[in-house]
């Protein structure tokens, strides 16, 4: 088992924190193999106006993979944008490039929307982004989600065939619950994604209880949980309700700020339920 992280730094730079820089930079600060989750995601081919904004997607790529630990885990959160009726595929490119780099690729999951507007008039509503789970081996952690099944309790089951070839149904006790489906389904939206009023001024958030299944499916606490573009800090807000460490980046002052008010918000609420 992992020894508990009770410092208060990683490399250069202290845990808990959100730093306004280039992520390219800032992850050369933190040491090889020390990060137990990166969950992130980045601009979607421009889809967005991000202020500041700089985007080497290899160079984050190769120092992502460097400071994840054996074990450790990326969650990349992507769409794509659709020009001329043609989707640009980046997603799928980001995907073979973290393959390529070492990551096994443990699974591809999907971020489904509740609410979608219409979009398309000649092809289907597009309600969902890829969760790419990549982990650097096999994932040192796995807690997984679990939700009720639909029948509980006790009913005769099939049991093993004899060789009289008989299907004998014995009494046998029901699951009373089972792990989730690798699709994930999230209001968006105030009151959905968060209730942080001011998460808004940012376009394109991810929901916080999307955050928060990855950091209690891949981490425990006081793990480290890295967010190289953390936007809003969905990501750290959520990492640090849960008691796990983080540490956030954004080349925007401006999204910085937001972030640091909401974690201070948080903060402030541990002290209301005190
Ligand atoms: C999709 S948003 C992340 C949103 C975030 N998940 C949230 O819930 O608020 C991508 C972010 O990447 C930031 N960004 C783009 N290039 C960057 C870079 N080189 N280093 C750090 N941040 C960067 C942008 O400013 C933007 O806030």
């Amino acid at each position: 088992m992992d020894k508990i992280n009770t410092n208060t730094k990683i490399g250069d730079l202290d845990l808990n924190e959100i730093y306004c820089e280039d992520c390219v930079i800032g992850m050369q600060k933190i040491p090889d193999n020390s990060v137990d989750l990166v969950l992130t995601s980045p601009p979607y081919d421009n889809l967005r106006d991000y202020k500041g904004y700089s985007f080497d997607f290899e160079k984050i790529a190769e120092q992502i993979y460097r400071v994840i630990k054996q074990g450790g885990v990326l969650v990349w959160v992507v769409g794509d944008k659709t020009k001329n009726g043609n989707r640009s595929l980046t997603s799928f490119r980001h995907a073979l490039f973290f393959q390529a780099l070492g990551f096994n690729a443990h699974d591809v999951m999907i971020y489904q929307k509740k609410n979608t507007p219409f979009m398309r008039s000649n092809a289907y509503t597009n309600c969902f982004e890829f969760m790419f789970i990549f982990s650097k081996g096999s994932p040192n952690t796995f807690n997984p989600l679990k939700t009720k099944t639909v029948r509980q309790g006790k009913e005769k089951l099939v049991a093993n065939k004899k060789t009289d070839g008989i299907n004998n149904k014995v009494w046998g006790e029901l699951k009373s619950e089972k792990t989730l489906i690798n699709i994930w389904e999230y209001a968006v939206g105030l009151g959905g994604s968060t209730n942080d009023k001011i998460a808004f001024q940012h376009s394109a958030i991810f929901p916080e209880k999307l955050a928060t299944d990855h950091i209690l499916s891949w981490t425990n606490e006081n793990d480290i949980v890295v967010d190289p573009m953390t936007g809003s800090g969905t990501t750290c807000k959520m990492a640090k309700l849960y008691k796990r460490n983080f540490i956030g980046f954004d080349i925007s002052e401006e999204y910085v700020n937001i972030a640091k008010e909401r974690i201070k918000l948080l903060d402030n609420q541990f002290l209301l339920d005190l």
